[in-house]
């Protein structure tokens, strides 16, 4: 009673050494001053018309500089690709100009920071996209109600071999621009049921040529996308994010861990900056058993691989940043026992632009306002205070 042995003490005493997150180290070849990511955030508060980033989103993205490598909104190749107005761009000359102020902001304060670059294929709304059909691997929809005009999403257009080769391109010519704009690295984004990812899934991709059937054959997209990237930027820059459990935007496969080895398999060859991989959203369970909430609190079918974090190390030997739902205990457990090298804050990032500084101290985390997540304007965005301007 109130006597611990010596080995618990030792233990105690890793476990609370919170020094694990302020080791410096290297993603890729980008030197970081931390092991605090933070994960990409939708924040819809560019121009809806241009998708330009604007002087609130210089504010935001330099708050967050105290992070070891901060990963933008994902920000769209294309018109055709973009499920979010407000969302920042990467296709055109005015986009590159406004997110050049905010990666020279960002650099000026110290941090790194790395463009998440995304086509949205089917999960968009044609009326976003000028009447246009969304594209997709095959033409089957997502059946979840749009989660703002909460109306049905339209049945893409099965991508036929010259889009897909449109596509690749676009990604290419959008890290051209992401590098021009100034990025430290791109970071493309295969997770949450975007075009990667339902190229990736068997639940959305149920093609009949190269693109679809064995899992090689779905992975195929992705790592011609990557190649485009690597192109550009060279492997060392660039990353990639994946979850290739989660539900979001009606998502399904049904073997993930068997996709996950192969994909991973050939992620390490090529040597990227990083993976992340988000697990099956982490938000309390609904009454019923079978049923959880994903992160945007829809119902979603019960979670697979509830232990992907304690397996993923097995399959994957490069830089690995972990996601979702993470304490700051639990990062701690994970990078205590080498299964992240780096954990990636979400909703922690929103309302604490200087969680470090937070963690370091030992100081209570404000929680981020939901009904703020895609508002116009800095409030519940760019004005969430630091600890210190706080307190004066
Ligand atoms: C408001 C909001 C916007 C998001 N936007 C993106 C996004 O653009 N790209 C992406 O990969 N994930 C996005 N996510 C998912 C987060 O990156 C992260 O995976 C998720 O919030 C779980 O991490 P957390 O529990 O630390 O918040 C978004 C999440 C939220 C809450």
């Amino acid at each position: 009673m109130g006597c611990t042995s010596s080995n618990e003490v030792v233990e105690a005493d890793i476990k609370n050494d919170l020094s694990l997150y302020f080791q410096t180290g290297k993603i890729g070849s980008i030197q970081v001053k931390n092991r605090f990511v933070m994960a990409a955030l939708t924040r819809c508060r560019a121009n809806p018309a241009t998708g330009i980033a604007n002087d609130i989103m210089v504010d935001y993205y330099s708050q967050r500089a105290s992070f070891g490598m901060i990963l933008t909104e994902c920000s769209q190749i294309s018109p055709l690709s973009n499920a979010f107005p407000g969302s920042a761009g990467i296709y055109s000359k005015e986009q590159v100009e406004g997110w050049k102020k905010v990666t020279q902001k960002v650099h000026e304060k110290g941090g790194k920071i790395v463009l998440q670059i995304w086509h949205s294929g089917r999960a968009v709304l044609k009326e976003f996209i000028g009447g246009a059909d969304p594209l997709a691997p095959s033409a089957i929809a997502i059946r979840t109600p749009h989660a703002y005009t909460k109306g049905p999403h339209p049945v893409p257009k099965e991508m036929t071999k010259e889009d897909i080769k449109k596509v690749v391109e676009e990604f290419r010519q959008g890290a051209l621009n992401a590098k021009e704009a100034g990025f430290d690295g791109v970071q493309l984004h295969g997770a949450n049921g975007y075009l990667v990812d339902q190229f990736l899934r068997d639940g959305t991709n149920k093609r009949t040529d190269e693109y679809g059937g064995s899992i090689a054959n779905r992975t195929r997209f992705l790592l011609e996308c990557l190649d485009a990237l690597i192109s550009v930027f060279g492997a060392d820059k660039v990353g990639i994010k994946l979850s290739p459990t989660g539900r979001y935007n009606d998502m399904y496969d049904s073997n993930p861990k068997e996709l996950m080895k192969y994909v991973l398999a050939e992620l390490e060859k090529k040597k990227i900056a990083f993976v992340e991989v988000k697990r099956h959203g982490f938000l309390e369970s609904s009454k019923d058993p079978n049923q959880e909430n994903d992160d945007f609190g829809q119902t979603q079918p019960k979670k697979q691989w509830p232990d992907i974090f304690q397996q993923i190390r097995n399959l994957y030997k490069g830089t690995l940043i972990l996601n979702d739902g993470i304490t700051k205990e639990e990062g701690l457990d994970l990078l205590k026992n080498r299964q992240a090298d780096f954990i990636s804050f979400g909703q922690f990032a929103i309302s604490n632009p200087d969680l470090p500084y937070r963690f370091k101290q030992g100081l209570e985390l404000a929680k981020a306002d939901y009904t703020t997540f895609f508002t116009p304007g800095a409030k519940g965005y760019s004005d969430y205070p630091t600890a210190q301007t706080q307190k004066s």
